[in-house]
């Protein structure tokens, strides 16, 4: 067989090493020479901060895990202990828990956008699986966490959550006592709960490699949804993108530095400072802010099989929108019918993490109700409906336009204003379109 030469377009170490596994190479050509569109905006910084705040986790979860001990009796001092005897142990447990919640704030975001300008569609579906794969494994990933701690609502959360599979007919039962490992949560259930929040942040990992080999076959979506046809319409990644990644990393991890040094247990809940007790049940049984809105859609429904297929279903539909969504228009800034229900869709999701946090009973089990049917409604009704009736705005021939008509006030990427985010007023565009004066010379 004839040997192929050794090449390599760096010199030195790096052209030694490119020479025989051309990773160098890649990284220059898939992330710094990368193309993308020139019109995206922060929104499009949030995968890079979902990276970062991924990195962050597990770091810190490495030396949380130097430290924790993994059994009933242990749990909740070694947690202790961390917070008080090691050194640093209060920041690096404190980085790990805001981390997780940062995390969820951060890819509700990145979802949200994704549906708002159309991400799903044509050809970024595989894409959109991954990322809905990534969620459900991000899900998981925060249970089992929850439990470690050993407070009484890791206790609690865990009975509640593992006891939905009892409603699995004939096995359920069988397959609750096989995930704890008894028959109640215990000493068994903390240990393998942890093996497995090591397995599923790493299975995070993997899957997101394959997420982002994806975006790097289809390219970047942008806020028009119209795909670039030449260079002129994108930039390199390399030096645009990755300053703005940055100015929107930084101030998205300033806001988390805050939470971390000043309001640390802001966000969770003060029960789990109690050691587990199997005795005592508290007297509000509440996941974490993220799980709200789906708690909330499990609790809607009377029937406890139906309430978990309801509540699986709410999340595993996401994964057929880019079929379910039958319009041929990317970005909700050109479907004035659809725009209004997507922002709909958001407001009823933070609807819903209202109700999942008070008591199910009268009118919260009405409005969670009626939330939830509109979850379905906008997934499996409206997606399909509206795509075929809408008619949508005049499409940008290219980003170039899109840009103008933005400038120029013609489009706006949200229907109301928000605060911050320039708006410009009738005058402003009458001054725009009117012809430059020039300044006559000395
Ligand atoms: C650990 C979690 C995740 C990480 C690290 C991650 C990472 C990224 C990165 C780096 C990008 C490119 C930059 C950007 O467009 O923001 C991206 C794009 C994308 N992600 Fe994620 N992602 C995660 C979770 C998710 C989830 C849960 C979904 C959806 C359910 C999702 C859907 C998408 C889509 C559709 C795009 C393409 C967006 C476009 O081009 O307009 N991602 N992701």
């Amino acid at each position: 067989m004839e040997k192929k030469p050794l090449t390599s377009p760096y010199s030195g170490v790096l052209g030694w090493i490119d020479a025989r596994l051309p990773i160098p190479r890649m990284l220059d050509q898939e992330y710094l020479q990368f193309r993308v569109p020139k019109n995206l905006t922060y929104f499009w910084s949030f995968g890079g901060i979902l990276m970062l705040t991924l990195m962050t986790l597990i770091i810190s979860g490495l030396a949380l895990g130097m430290h924790y001990k993994p059994s009933a009796d242990e749990a909740f001092d070694s947690v202790q202990r961390i917070m008080r005897d090691v050194n640093y142990g209060w920041l690096i447990r404190y980085m790990h828990m805001n981390a997780a919640h940062f995390f969820f704030i951060a890819v509700y975001i990145h979802i949200f956008r994704g549906i708002y300008f159309g991400s799903y569609k044509q050809p970024r579906e595989l894409l959109w699986i991954f990322g809905v794969i990534i969620f459900f494994l991000m899900m998981a990933t925060a249970f089992l966490g929850y439990t470690l701690p050993w407070g009484q609502m890791s206790y609690w959360g865990a009975t509640v959550i593992t006891n939905l599979f009892s409603a699995i007919p004939f096995v359920g039962d069988s397959i609750v006592v096989w995930l704890l490992g008894g028959y109640n949560v215990g000493d068994a259930t903390v240990n393998r709960f942890y093996v497995l929040h090591w397995f599923t942040a790493f299975a995070i990992v993997g899957v997101v490699l394959l997420h982002v080999t994806a975006l790097h076959i289809t390219g970047s979506n942008n806020p028009s949804g119209i795909e670039p046809k030449d260079d002129s319409e994108t930039l390199t990644f390399n030096p645009f993108m990755t300053i703005k990644d940055l100015h929107g990393a930084v101030v998205f991890f300033t806001i988390f530095a805050f939470a971390l040094f000043f309001v640390p247990d802001y966000l969770g809940h003060a029960d789990n400072y109690i050691p587990a007790n199997p005795l005592v049940t508290p007297a509000h049984i509440v996941p974490e802010w993220y799980f709200l809105p789906f708690y909330a859609i499990l609790r809607a429904i009377p029937d406890k099989l139906m309430g978990v297929v309801a509540m699986v279903a709410s999340i595993g539909l996401l994964a057929f929108l880019p079929w379910l969504d039958t319009s041929r228009i990317r970005s909700c800034v050109f479907r004035p019918v659809w725009k209004w229900l997507t922002l709909l869709f958001v407001f009823n999701f933070f609807v819903l993490m209202y109700v999942g946090a008070m008591p199910a009973e009268g009118t919260y089990v009405t409005i969670a109700r009626v939330a939830t049917v509109y979850w379905f409604l906008y997934l499996v009704v409206l997606a399909p409906l509206v795509g075929l009736v809408e008619v949508p705005n005049r499409l940008p021939a290219d980003i170039h336009e899109y840009e103008r008509m933005k400038q120029s006030g013609e489009i706006r990427f949200l229907p109301f204003r928000l605060p911050g985010l320039p708006w410009p007023t009738e005058a402003e565009k009458a001054q725009e379109k009117a012809p430059t004066r020039s300044v006559p010379a000395e």
